[in-house]
């Protein structure tokens, strides 16, 4: 049966852009977040996406109408319980979310999906914290802007069922996205590839190599990137870059070349996450 309702479990960046794809796509979906702030900030965040697809005519005044009813904000995971599907989008830090996975088994039904938006953390480890549930979980990682990105990168851990794999190709395509399968090894793909080059435009940066706007027209002009490395660093969100390099560290036998930049570090201290902050590489108006 096609899943009716999901429960998002983080109200960010990412997660908030997965709970408003699955609504424009005829799911419900409920954002739980233990910070009221980020469910306020999440639900502003849909009705102007939602307002603005109206006016570009992208959804018609009725569809808008329909999504916002499908979206709900809750802070605890039991008022998401009847949820027929989870995804995980919490923040990266492997404690944090096996903490959350351990929630997750025991309050959905016993055949729901726990799927994890991680960008880098390893699925069977993150498995191994509910065990009887292991089959149950699977990668399922959504790139931003979700409503815009095509692709989910799909991650079996060592026990996803294939019962489990299947729903998650399926569930991709009914949220209008493309579903491409990677192994289970930190970073997987994307992050694997795409996190070295933001981390060498910071040691770039760092050398005196070029200015940071420099930098990233360079890439922007010279590989056709849409964005250079340093502003796509700020839009990902520092503190996140900084987290998935340090899992990749971590996860691929401390090899040296996935540490963090120091700039990058200092700027995650001082509190410049990017876009989220307002300051980042990047100074940004309004937020
Ligand atoms: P974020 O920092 O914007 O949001 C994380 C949210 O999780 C915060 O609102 C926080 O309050 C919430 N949270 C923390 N502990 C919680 C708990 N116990 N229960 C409920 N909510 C909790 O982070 P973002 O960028 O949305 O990332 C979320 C996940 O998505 C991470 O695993 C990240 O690696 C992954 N991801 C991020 C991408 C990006 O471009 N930012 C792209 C693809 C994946």
């Amino acid at each position: 049966m096609p899943v009716q309702k999901i429960a998002v479990i983080g109200g960010g960046t990412m997660g908030s852009g997965i709970s408003l794809t699955a609504a424009t796509h005829g799911i419900q979906a409920v954002v739980v977040d233990i910070n009221e702030d980020q469910l306020e900030r999440a639900k502003k965040y849909h009705i102007k996406q939602i307002d603005r697809s109206v006016e570009k005519e992208r959804l018609s005044k009725e569809e808008g109408d329909i999504a916002l009813e499908k979206l709900n904000y809750v802070s605890t995971m039991q008022e998401a319980n009847d949820a027929d599907w989870v995804v995980e989008a919490a923040t990266e830090n492997i404690d944090i979310k096996k903490s959350i996975f351990i929630q997750m088994a025991k309050n959905f039904g016993e055949n729901v999906v726990l799927a994890t938006n991680t960008s880098s953390i390893s699925i069977t480890d993150l498995a191994a914290a509910v065990q009887g549930a292991e089959h149950r979980v699977i990668g399922m990682h959504f790139f931003n802007p979700v409503p815009i990105m095509k692709l989910v990168e799909v991650i079996k851990g060592n026990k996803t069922s294939e019962e489990t794999t299947l729903a998650t190709l399926q569930l991709s395509e009914s949220m209008g996205k493309i579903p491409v399968p990677a192994n289970d090894f930190a970073g997987f793909v994307s992050n694997r590839v795409l996190m070295p080059m933001i981390n060498e435009a910071f040691h770039a940066w760092s050398d005196g190599v070029a200015r940071p706007e420099d930098i990233d027209s360079i890439m922007k002009l010279g590989c056709a990137f849409p964005m250079g490395p340093l502003r796509l660093a700020d839009y990902i969100g520092l503190d996140v870059c900084k987290d998935i390099m340090m899992v990749m560290y971590n996860g691929l036998d401390e090899n040296p070349k996935y540490l963090p930049n120091k700039k990058l570090t200092e700027l995650v201290d001082a509190g410049h996450l990017g876009d989220k902050s307002g300051q980042g590489v990047y100074t940004y108006a309004n937020g």
